[in-house]
């Protein structure tokens, strides 16, 4: 089950197929001459891997093993995730001299087969609830043709709405287990700038839900779901504690006010001219402009970083008296 694994000794038959059918010429023109099996991975099967399925179909003359994206064997039944790339390769001593093609005589995978480094080789990527086989006809070096294949179950793929987000976008996970705890802690609050969207994602396998009191943003509307997230676009700076610099009264609906969540905003425009930051009460404003027109729009937190610590045009007046955080608040607002 799950596999299939037919050899077929018909030479004569294949010649004479060869010589009638002009599509099978041209097939076979196009297929790749198969050159060696030999320098790839060799899975053995007394490595005890075997205890979680067959480690390919065939057998020491022709054989299919899959790989995933580590180079482990994925064992035959095991499934295909979706939007993972696994390597089938095909080995044994009947291939030397063998003609290879490839096939998926079925797919409601909607996988993707692509050429590999040999012709003995090739990737396939599923992004779709189904299942998919792959087949690989070899025709011998005595002309017969030995057919294996392998079939999967494959998945869906998965989206994860928190991974790769833009610059313009800070993301906080609530992450497994945190139940009726607070969120995060005051001295390692998730910082944000004005006008920057914090997009709160629920890896908790229970709901929650963010009460902000209208403080930063609004208080989100329902619970969410482990999976779902929240985007909090932060639209002021009211109600700080003077300690921390973070919202008073955000904690999560769900579990009450203990479960808390600190969250410090930077204003980046602010800091463009706030004079408290450098030792002689001067700002960025005072030698480049008020912030509307400012000759550093778009410049990168590390192009001020650097000027700084290189003292640029007297710039180390900022030396201790401003945090990376704040650098990159400055930035972000010149780039908007
Ligand atoms: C005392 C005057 C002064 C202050 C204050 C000042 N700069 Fe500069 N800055 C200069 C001069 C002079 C240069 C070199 C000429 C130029 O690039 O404009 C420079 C260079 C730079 C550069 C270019 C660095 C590079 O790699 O070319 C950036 C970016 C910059 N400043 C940003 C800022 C920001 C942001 C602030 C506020 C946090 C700031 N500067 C505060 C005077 C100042």
């Amino acid at each position: 089950m799950g596999h299939q694994n037919e050899r077929r000794e018909s030479s004569s038959r294949l010649r004479r197929l060869l010589a009638s059918a002009p599509l099978v010429v041209l097939a076979s023109i196009m297929v790749v001459s198969f050159q060696n099996c030999d320098g790839g991975f060799h899975y053995s099967a007394e490595s005890g891997l075997s205890s979680l399925g067959p480690s390919g179909v065939g057998d020491d003359t022709f054989k299919l093993t899959t790989f995933d994206n580590f180079n482990l064997v994925v064992p035959e039944g095991r499934q295909f995730l979706g939007g993972i790339e696994y390597k089938v390769e095909a080995s044994g001593s009947a291939l030397n001299g063998a003609t290879l093609m490839w096939a998926l005589p079925s797919n409601t995978g909607n996988c993707i087969l692509k050429s590999g480094t040999t012709p003995a080789v090739r990737f396939i990527q599923c992004d779709r609830s189904g299942s998919v086989r792959i087949q690989a006809t070899a025709i011998l070096a005595d002309g017969s043709t030995s057919v294996l294949s392998s079939e999967r179950t494959t998945g869906a793929v998965v989206v994860d709405n928190c991974s790769n987000p833009p610059s313009t976008r800070a993301t906080f996970r609530i992450v497994s287990g945190t139940g009726s705890n607070a969120w995060n802690t005051s001295v390692a609050p998730v910082v944000v700038f004005l006008g920057q969207t914090l997009r709160i994602c629920n890896d908790d396998s229970v709901p929650h839900q963010l009460t902000t009191g209208g403080n930063g943003c609004a208080n989100q509307a329902a619970p969410m779901a482990n999976g779902a997230f929240y985007d909090c676009t932060i639209a002021n700076r009211n109600n700080l504690d003077g300690a921390t610099g973070t919202f008073n009264g955000w904690f999560d609906t769900a579990a009450g006010a203990n479960a808390r969540f600190f969250v410090r905003p930077l204003d980046g425009q602010a800091l463009y001219s706030d004079t408290t930051k450098t030792s002689n009460g001067q700002s960025c404003a005072s030698c480049h402009n008020a912030f509307a027109n400012s000759t550093k729009r778009g410049s990168s937190f590390t192009a001020i970083k650097n000027a700084i610590t290189s003292n640029r045009g007297n710039m180390a007046i900022y030396n201790g008296r401003i945090t990376d955080d704040e650098i990159r608040a400055i930035a972000f607002a010149l780039s908007r």
